[in-house]
């Protein structure tokens, strides 16, 4: 893990409040994992005074940049959306335990809304694509007009993805739940790798326990340090699976098996 001042390289708006940060930031592009987050603090000053926490959407250790996919929720992120090429961030990264990769036949990556932030990188370094049986990808959003730039930037040639939108005007009307009840077929051993918001992932978790696939989610919550000491990033985990009752998301985290997390 680094703390380093990493220059703007780029940032370019995907869509209505959602933008792309290129940052130069070579030792943690060597260092990173799919599923990894890093800790940008939007200002040198001191409001706000808290890093914030973004999944790493994508990297390059050959160009030594890690590319970040933020939507606009507030102060901080607002203050990032300003920010210009040329401007030096404190970041501090890669953090956290990231997606496990090592045992499937087929994957399903399934992400909701801005939860498809990590999905690219962890994408692009599935080990190679004839290693499975079959790389699915499933999308939901609220509309078209949100879903279509997101899938867009999970645009990898050969990448087959599926989308659903709550009000029907892209892909399945509907929810991504019903892409992996139509698509996930039960001859195979699939693997369930998944990102978005609470609800969405809860019901993702639900489905696949009653499936018997193995599920790994990626958790959100409000972090103050991003790295185990402020212990304000708590989730509640069942009583006997080893973890005292709570998981802290930036350090056992922000990727859980789902049976590891009491829904
Ligand atoms: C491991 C991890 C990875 C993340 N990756 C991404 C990413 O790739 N792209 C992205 O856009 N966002 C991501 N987030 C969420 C992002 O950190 C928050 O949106 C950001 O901290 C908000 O900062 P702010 O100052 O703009 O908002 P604030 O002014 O602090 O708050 C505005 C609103 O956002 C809510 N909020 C604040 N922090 C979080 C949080 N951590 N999770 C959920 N809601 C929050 C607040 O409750 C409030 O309603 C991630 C969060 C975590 C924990
Ligand atoms: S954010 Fe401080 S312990 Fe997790």
């Amino acid at each position: 893990m680094k703390q380093i001042d990493a220059e703007i390289l780029k940032i370019e708006p995907v869509a209505k409040d959602i933008f792309r940060l290129t940052l130069k930031a070579p030792d943690i592009a060597e260092a990173a994992a799919p599923g990894q987050f890093v800790m940008i603090r939007p200002v040198s000053g001191f409001d706000p005074l808290l890093p914030r926490p973004f999944s790493l959407h994508d990297w390059s250790e050959k160009q030594g940049t890690i590319v970040i996919l933020f939507r606009v929720v507030g102060k901080g992120t607002g203050i990032l959306a300003q920010s210009r090429h040329g401007r030096k961030l404190q970041v501090v990264g890669p953090l956290g335990k990231g997606f496990d990769i090592t045992s499937a036949e087929s994957v399903c990556l399934v992400g909701g809304g801005i939860g498809i932030a990590p999905l690219l990188g962890l994408a692009k370094r599935l080990p190679e694509a004839d290693a499975y049986n079959e790389i699915a990808v499933l999308l939901g959003g609220a509309s078209g007009e949100e879903l279509a730039p997101l899938a867009e930037c999970l645009d990898i040639p050969g990448l087959a993805v599926r989308l659903a939108t709550d009000d029907g005007t892209l892909g399945h009307h509907g929810v991504v739940t019903d892409l992996m009840e139509n698509h996930m077929t039960r001859d195979r051993d699939w693997l369930v790798l998944s990102c978005g918001p609470m609800p969405m992932l809860k019901a993702v978790a639900h489905l696949c326990r009653k499936n018997g696939w193995p599920c790994q989610v990626s958790l959100e919550s409000v972090m103050a340090c991003g790295m185990g000491v402020c212990l304000g990033c708590a989730v509640k985990s069942p009583a006997g699976n080893g973890h005292e009752g709570y998981l802290h998301v930036c350090k056992d985290g922000p990727v859980f098996w789902e049976s590891d997390v009491a829904w």
